[in-house]
């Protein structure tokens, strides 16, 4: 989704840090972008459609050359990606947008609902607006606020009529200072050892490289920043808010390439590591939740997109190894279920980002109810963990990628850690989970990557691809389609193997690909015939299994690791789409139309 980027601060090359910041926020997702530089007197901005590839400062000295002598000793920019939600993707619609007389400009992540009965009213006042946005009547509304009052008490006047979700920043002409404000999308304030030096972004890597000292806006919170200091406030009941300063023990290189050309193949490669990470977690703590689900009156599940086939598999790995029933609802559709919650509910919230809007929702629904929540996390500082009574933190480090990997198999593994736990076994499901960590760090060589290769030659053509898997491998086959979708673009469906005589079966034709995801369990016979009806039908069938089998006419070996089945045969696919999007030119990193934290419903 959109990224948020502002530097207020001594140095002279605002714009340069600005860029930089946002080429870091490009992982997110967006389709255009601009930067706004306070100077003297006035505001330089830049907007453009598309990427921001190789453009840099340089260039844009080329377009508007900026001295020295123009800017005032406090340097304030700001900068902006956008994911187009109102208005298309254009030029005008690109943030930033700026008030009638250029007095106020701003950048925004999120939706103002109630923007068309303000943008009436600004109208009749005698505003017109260039974009389609819902963004800009904040810039004219606060701009009409101004004429009675200054700056800061017109922005806060204005976000008091502002209804929806949404992080923001802005800037004014007669003053050297930076407002931001949030209520359900991410702003995080940086601030330097040097005194009077502010970063705010939408993610921490953005500003990692200057400081790891963070400052976190909640909901409901804006924060003030002029050369006295940073001043935060509660939007509603403007009482100051006390910040703590957390200290990011993340290195800067953690969110990096490094040596490899994508993202995603880095973070697929550092599930060598990260498993090992994601099972240490504290006994007492999955013990302590193991604990609440037994005592729950119905336990939900909750994800979205991958986040969401993690909480099918949990409900898998409860019933066969807990024999307990949990229930599993993507989080966009968990409202429409509150009239089975009470205050003895209790919500698991799977999520890597922790800012997904769907979830982040069901979480305020059953807060409302006085249910508890849970959250399975990878990035614990994010809204859902301040908003959860208990984290299970991940550990898979920053994941940039949008298509999830490493922090898909570190939420299976807490998950079976759980499943485990409930029946207290926990030291079995440890000891499964090292073993499998161990044979994942195998398996990754490059030789399983160039088998893998030649696959991903053969099919790379293919129109359709389908994935079937069976028990706890069937939402697997449901992620490896996601995976399969979001980067290569190739048309791919999962099912449960047992469902295809009833319908899909009908889609294969003469070497259509079809994955089988195999088990050594219950389900293996079963799942070698449905691979072996597609078969039968002219399917070309790909086997992800720890043994060969006569049906495969492609076979990638996995290791044999019980009920952790799960997160072995996912690794292949993740290692097939990345390689298909790639022979397809597509970037892996950002695929079209995706974002990597989904904020808006
Ligand atoms: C994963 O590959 C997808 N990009 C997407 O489905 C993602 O899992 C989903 O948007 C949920 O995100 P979250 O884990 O950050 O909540």
């Amino acid at each position: 989704m959109c990224g948020i980027f502002a530097y207020f601060g001594p140095q002279t090359n605002p714009l340069e840090i600005v860029i930089k910041g946002l080429k870091k926020l490009e992982y997110r997702g967006y389709d255009s972008w601009g930067v706004a530089l306070k100077t003297n007197n006035d505001f330089l901005i830049h907007k453009e459609v598309g990427k921001i590839g190789d453009f840099s400062f340089s260039d844009l000295q080329k377009i508007f050359p900026i001295s020295n002598s123009q800017l005032p000793i406090i340097k304030i920019a700001i900068g902006h990606s956008r994911w187009a939600t109102h208005g298309g993707v254009t030029e005008y619609n690109a943030h930033p947008h700026w008030s009638k007389n250029k007095e106020v400009v701003l950048c925004h992540n999120g939706i103002f609902e109630n923007y068309l009965k303000i943008k009436e009213k600004l109208i009749k006042k005698g505003y017109t607006f260039r974009s389609e946005t819902d963004t800009e009547v904040l810039a004219h509304l606060v701009e009409e606020y101004m004429h009675e009052s200054n700056f800061e008490n017109a922005v806060k006047k204005a976000l008091s009529e502002i209804e929806g979700r949404y992080a923001v920043i802005l800037i004014s002409k007669h003053e050297d200072k930076l407002i931001a404000a949030r209520r359900g999308s991410p702003l995080i304030i940086g601030k330097n050892g040097h005194d009077g030096e502010y970063f705010i972004a939408s993610d921490i890597p953005a500003f990692l490289e200057y400081t790891n000292k963070v400052q976190y806006l909640d909901d409901d919170e804006m924060v003030i920043i002029d050369v006295s200091g940073a001043r935060f406030e509660n939007m509603r009941t403007h009482e100051k808010v006390n910040k703590r300063i957390v200290e990011i023990e993340w290195k800067v290189e953690e969110a990096e390439k490094g040596e490899y050309p994508h993202f995603m193949i880095k973070e697929i490669m550092e599930q060598k590591n990260t498993l090992y990470r994601a099972i240490n977690q504290s006994a007492e703590k999955i013990h302590e939740v193991a604990k609440a689900i037994k005592s729950a009156r119905g336990t939900f599940f909750v994800g979205c997109g991958t986040a969401g086939k993690v909480c099918m598999t949990a409900e898998y790995l409860f019933s066969k190894i807990a024999k307990r029933h949990i229930n599993v609802i993507f989080g966009s559709e968990f409202k429409f279920h509150q009239d089975f919650l009470t205050d003895k509910s209790l919500l698991i919230s799977v999520s890597q980002s922790g800012e997904t809007a769907d979830s982040l929702e069901a979480i305020e629904v059953i807060k409302k109810l006085g249910g508890r929540v849970v959250s399975i996390l990878n990035n614990e500082a994010s809204t859902m963990a301040r908003l959860s009574d208990i984290v299970l933190p991940n550990k898979a480090g920053p994941e940039k990628a949008v298509a999830s990997t490493k922090a898909t198999t570190a939420q299976l593994a807490i998950c079976t850690l759980l499943a485990y736990a409930m029946v207290d076994k926990l030291d079995e499901g440890e000891k499964l989970l090292i073993k499998t960590a161990s044979q994942i760090n195998d398996m990754l060589n490059p030789r399983y990557e160039d088998h893998i290769y030649k696959l991903s030659e053969k099919i790379k053509s293919a129109e359709n691809i389908y994935i079937i898997g069976r028990g706890l491998n069937y939402p697997m086959a449901l992620e490896s389609a996601i995976k399969l979708q979001e980067v290569s673009y190739i048309h791919a469906q999962g099912f449960a193997g047992g469902e295809l005589k009833h319908g899909p079966i009908a889609l294969i034709s003469e070497n259509t690909p079809c994955i089988a995801l195999v088990a050594n369990d219950e389900s293996k016979s079963e799942i070698l015939s449905n691979a072996m009806e597609v078969k039968s039908r002219g399917g070309y069938i790909i086997g992800i299994s720890p043994e060969n089998a006569e049906v495969f006419d492609y076979w990638i070996k996995v290791p044999d690791c019980g009920n952790c089945s799960p997160i072995v045969n996912i690794i292949p696919v993740q290692i097939l789409a990345y390689q298909l999007a790639v022979m397809r030119e597509n970037n892996p990193d950002m695929p079209r139309n995706l974002a990597k934290s989904v904020t808006v419903k």
